[in-house]
C-alpha cells in the first residue's frame, strides 16, 4: 500500500513528503497548469532532486499521435532523466506508443482507464502502472471497486509485472476503497491527504487531552517534569 502525490507544486511535495511516505510524483497536463507556465523541465528535475531517484515521476504526454507522443517521452527522458515513468493515454495511439516504449525498456504508466478492456489491454502491452480514474468512472456510473478488482485478480492469476496506480479521487473513502480492491499504489491530490487528518474530531480529541493533562499537571510539559 503506497501513496504518491498527485501535484507538482514544490513546496507542497516539500511539506507533505515530511508526514506522509513519499512513493513518487504523478502529474498531468491538467496538474502542470495548476503552477502556471513553469519551465517544464526544470521543475521536474527540482521535484526530482526532492524525491530521490529511488522514488517514481510520472509524466504525461500531450501529443495525440504515437509519433507525437514517442517524441515527447525522447524529450521527457533527456531533459528530466531516463527513469521517469512516462504516462500515455489508453486509446488506440496510446497503444501504439505503450508497446515501443516497452520494447526500449522504458517505463511506462497507462493512464486515463475508465474500463476493464483499456487496463487489460494496457497490461498486456507491458505497461508497468496502470492508472484507472477512480471518482471520473463513479461520475460515470461505472463501479472502480469492481474494475480494480478485476484487475488485482487477472495480475495475479497471470503473474503480469504491472501495478495498480489508482488515480483521480475525491476523498479518502475512495482511496481506503481502492487499496482494499487490490491496488498497490493510489496517488492522491494533498488537499485529500490533509484532509483526512484535520478532521474535528482528531482535533477535539487533542484539546481533551491537554485539558485534561492541565487539569492535574497545570501548564508544564511532561519533558519539564
Ligand atoms: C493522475 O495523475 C491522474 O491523471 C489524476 O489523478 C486525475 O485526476 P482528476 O480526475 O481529479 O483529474
Amino acid at each position: 500500500m503506497k501513496y504518491m502525490f498527485d501535484t507538482v507544486n514544490i513546496k507542497t511535495i516539500k511539506d507533505l513528503s515530511e508526514i506522509f511516505p513519499i512513493e513518487g510524483i504523478t502529474s498531468n497536463p491538467s496538474i502542470v497548469k495548476k503552477e502556471g507556465k513553469i519551465d517544464f523541465f526544470k521543475h521536474f528535475r527540482e521535484i526530482r532532486k526532492i524525491i530521490g531517484m529511488d522514488k517514481t515521476l510520472h509524466i504525461q504526454v500531450t501529443a495525440k499521435d504515437c509519433e507525437g507522443m514517442l517524441k515527447e517521452a525522447k524529450a521527457i527522458l533527456d531533459n528530466v532523466d531516463n527513469k521517469v515513468s512516462i504516462k500515455i493515454p489508453v486509446n488506440e495511439e496510446g497503444l501504439k506508443a505503450i508497446r515501443i516504449l516497452k520494447s526500449k525498456g522504458i517505463s511506462v504508466t497507462a493512464t486515463a482507464i475508465y474500463t476493464k478492456a483499456q487496463g487489460l489491454f494496457a497490461m498486456e502491452a507491458g505497461a508497468d502502472f496502470i492508472a484507472p480514474y477512480f471518482n471520473r468512472m463513479e461520475n460515470m456510473d461505472i463501479d472502480p471497486r469492481e474494475v480494480i478488482t478485476t484487475f488485482a485478480n487477472m495480475i495475479e492469476k497471470y503473474n503480469y509485472p504491472t501495478k495498480i496506480l489508482a488515480a483521480s479521487f475525491k476523498n479518502i473513502g475512495q482511496v481506503n476503497d481502492a487499496f482494499e480492491c487490490g491496488a498497490q499504489t493510489a496517488t492522491v491530490a494533498p488537499e485529500i491527504l490533509q484532509t483526512a487528518l484535520r478532521m474535528p474530531a482528531i482535533q477535539k480529541a487533542v484539546d481533551d487531552f491537554t485539558t485534561d493533562w492541565e487539569t492535574i499537571f497545570g501548564k508544564v510539559s511532561i519533558a519539564d517534569l
